[in-house]
């Protein structure tokens, strides 16, 4: 949020403000990077100062240096489009995809900071079936990017936020996975297109475990734990209701807490009795918490973090998935 002083007053020169309190207006919430500074949006930008929306920067605008430099101290801002305009936003994200001429590194910012938008709002959609139908669009755009971009998903991976919300878990979840995925070979996009939906919703069932319990200090008691465990039945029972679920994303759902010792729930499968996209989704899931900062932790650097699964977590997860990790999350060549 833009809060301060010194901010709020520029902004309200520098945009010639005008106050937009259209009570039935709704607005989009944008990560600013989502946009390249240099290629001017087709709709307004917004910035929300004393529960007011404020006109930041006009359609056709781009920014000046005065204010890229300030942006630049300021990674996290937001910014609101009008619902309106969520077309246009699509289309111009789309636009700079596909454009030749922008670098890998900047594509994968645009692409990554457009995508948390609307996976927050996939994550906060109470229709849980019209979040996996809008799912498609969002997978389909790692998918092509990954595949039109040979260093796409290591720019993405450079990328991971590292905060702990659970889109941005989640999110952070299927970028791992699309990469240790595509390195252990699935190659079609429609494989890719799956893993990346079942992953992105590992946690579907999370909605109705309480934040208490996910975000407790300490061990959970008996009664939180069977809540925590019951995700992967009751998100497996999400998808059987979803005409497009295939078995391989109710795999990735279902047996993510599966480990290859035998000792994981709720089937206590091992080995290659678990799904082979349940495995990488598994493995991305605790090498994102091990690197994630929560309010009770600090996060491991991934180096640390990688070295650690496969030095201490051996028995966890599949091997040849362990040794993957370097070249693909860390792009280390071993
Ligand atoms: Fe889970
Ligand atoms: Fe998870």
């Amino acid at each position: 949020m833009l809060d301060s002083q010194a901010n709020h007053g520029t902004l309200i020169t520098l945009a010639k403000s005008r106050i937009d309190d259209m009570s039935d207006e709704k607005y989009l919430r944008v990560r600013i990077q989502s946009f390249h500074p240099k290629r001017p949006t087709t709709f307004d930008l917004y910035v929300l100062i004393n529960g007011k929306y404020v006109l930041y920067r006009r359609a056709g605008d781009s920014f000046d240096d005065e204010k890229l430099a300030k942006l630049s101290q300021s990674s996290s801002e937001v910014f609101y489009i009008r619902e309106k305009d969520r077309p246009e936003f699509k289309k111009y994200v789309h636009e700079q995809l596909n454009d030749s001429t922008l670098p890998s590194k900047e594509k994968a910012l645009i692409l990554r900071e457009s995508s948390y938008a609307l996976v927050e709002e996939l994550f906060e959609n109470p229709d849980v079936y019209q979040a996996l139908d809008q799912s498609k669009e969002v997978i389909h755009n790692f998918v092509q990017f990954m595949e039109q971009e040979a260093d796409g998903l290591s720019n993405l991976i450079g990328l991971s936020s590292h905060d702990f919300y659970t889109y941005n878990h989640s999110l952070d979840v299927c970028v791992y996975s699309l990469a240790l995925g595509g390195a252990s070979g699935y190659t079609k996009t429609e494989e890719l297109m799956e893993l990346g939906r079942g992953s992105l919703f590992h946690d579907i069932d999370k909605r109705h475990v309480s934040t208490d319990i996910i975000c407790k200090k300490g061990p959970l008691d008996d009664v939180e734990w069977a809540q925590m465990k019951s995700h992967p039945l009751f998100g497996l029972q999400i998808l059987n209701d979803y005409n497009e679920a295939t078995d391989n994303m109710k795999a990735c759902v279902f047996e993510h807490h599966e480990n290859e010792a035998g000792n994981g729930y709720p089937q206590s499968l091992s080995g290659n009795e678990i799904h082979p996209m349940a495995k990488i989704v598994a493995i991305t899931d605790c090498y994102d918490a091990l690197t994630t900062k929560r309010s009770y932790n600090n996060p491991m650097s991934p180096t640390d973090a990688v070295n650690m699964m496969n030095e201490k977590l051996t028995a966890r997860f599949d091997p040849d998935l362990l040794k993957a990790l370097y070249s693909t999350l860390l792009q280390i060549k071993r």
